[in-house]
């Protein structure tokens, strides 16, 4: 599969934007859960807490799967493919991680985040150990900040490539030539 110039810039710029807004989506993430654990008053507390149980988890999966589904794209119409190189196979292992973390880890507990928030406000005691909410942003900033200096060095070094003939670079176009010199397995 090929795209043509034009095409893959558009596809580019989907794949750009919405590797922006997830880390956008991370760091407000990272605020609410900020000033639900520490921040001032109960009523702030609890509307952090309501909001991030509310607003938060269909954005972030969605621009996650957007930056997913366009960087294979990417990854199939150019000749960086999908894991030819360690850099793109890297950022697919870690972009369907997360993906699936946001299903399986944080969005069974938004419940009782929200429930946590409403008791707060009311003066009383949460039921649940809100503590473990730093993680979730804390793992996906890192690792969508690593994506993102992957996605900018594109640190050379194929993969072992049954396909790919010895001493055949592989790449011509701008990003390409862009990159470290391959080192062919
Ligand atoms: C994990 C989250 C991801 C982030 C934050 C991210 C970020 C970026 C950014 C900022 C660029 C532009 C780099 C440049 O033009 O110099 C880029 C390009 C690219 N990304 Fe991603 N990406 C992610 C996931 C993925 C995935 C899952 C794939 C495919 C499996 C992928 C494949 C690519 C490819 C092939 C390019 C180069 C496109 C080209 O130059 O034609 N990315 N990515």
């Amino acid at each position: 599969m090929k795209l043509a110039p034009r095409a893959r810039k558009a596809v580019l710029t989907v794949h750009i934007v919405s590797s922006g807004a997830w880390i956008g989506i991370d760091v407000l993430v990272a605020v609410l859960v900020g000033v639900g654990l520490a921040g001032g008053s109960d009523a702030a507390r609890g509307l952090a807490l309501r909001a991030l149980a509310e607003f938060v988890v269909a954005p972030m999966l969605i621009s996650g799967l957007v930056c997913l589904g366009s960087g294979v794209l990417l990854g199939l119409a150019t000749k960086w493919g999908l894991v030819r190189y360690w850099w793109v196979a890297v950022k697919l292992v870690m972009n369907v991680l997360l993906c699936v973390l946001i299903v399986v880890a944080l969005q069974p507990g938004m419940a009782d985040v929200g429930a946590a928030g409403v008791a707060i406000e009311a003066g009383q005691v949460p039921a649940t150990d809100l503590s473990n909410l730093v993680f979730p942003p804390a793992v996906s900033l890192t690792m969508l900040a690593v994506a993102t200096l992957l996605s900018v060095y594109k640190p050379g070094g194929r993969r072992r490539s049954r396909t790919a003939p010895r001493g055949v670079s592989g790449g011509t176009t701008r990003a390409m030539s862009e990159a470290r010199p391959t080192v062919h397995a």
